[in-house]
């Protein structure tokens, strides 16, 4: 006879497809950014022209999180987790790639720890707006303070630091870069 029956699947049947379902776990948290990072590999592509346009897609959320009216709560909670997403998956990679490069080889130290305090400030900002209720009249006036904190933000990167870092890379590290990028931001997106 084989082995003892749970009455569904056998124990060894229970076993594989818990084996099975771990590697599948396994495989979607792991895969997405090594295939990510790979594919950035292949592509090329400028990282810095990505991250411009994870700025406007940021600013574009904002402008439409202003325009709602307090009556739409639910979608105010929708975009405000949509911006969260974003947000996070972008500091990630300016955080753990961008900013020590910024750090060590174009050696703009005091930029540096300004961009890491001002998205500490923006994460403040995204806690405030969690925490509220949404249909609160304060809404409107404290995203558009992050606005301008974000505006001012990506103005100093796209403007400032990111010409400054293109200039310390060659073009080999810019396209290695690109990969990084993409992985880094695959593992919240
Ligand atoms: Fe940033
Ligand atoms: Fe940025």
């Amino acid at each position: 006879m084989a082995g003892r029956e749970t009455g569904l699947m056998s124990a060894g049947g229970l076993a594989a497809f818990a084996g099975g379902a771990i590697v599948a776990v396994i495989a979607s948290r792991v895969l997405p950014p090594l295939l990510a990072g790979a594919a950035g590999r292949v592509a090329g592509g400028d990282p810095f022209d990505a991250l411009a346009e994870d700025h406007r897609r940021i600013l574009a959320l904002l402008d439409a999180m202003e325009r709602t009216h307090a009556s739409a709560t639910f979608r105010r909670t929708q975009l405000l987790l949509r911006l969260k997403r974003r947000l996070a998956a972008h500091a990630l990679a300016e955080e753990d790639v961008i900013y020590p490069l910024l750090h060590d080889r174009a050696r703009e130290e005091e930029d540096t720890r300004r961009l890491y305090a001002e998205h500490a400030d923006m994460k403040m900002h995204l806690f405030a707006l969690e925490m509220m209720p949404k249909d609160d009249p304060a809404w409107p006036g404290r995203v558009s303070e992050l606005r301008m904190l974000i505006a001012e933000h990506v103005h100093q990167e796209e403007e400032v630091d990111f010409p400054k870092l293109r200039e310390a890379l060659d073009r080999r590290a810019t396209a290695r870069l690109s990969g990084t990028v993409r992985r880094e931001k695959a593992l919240l997106l």
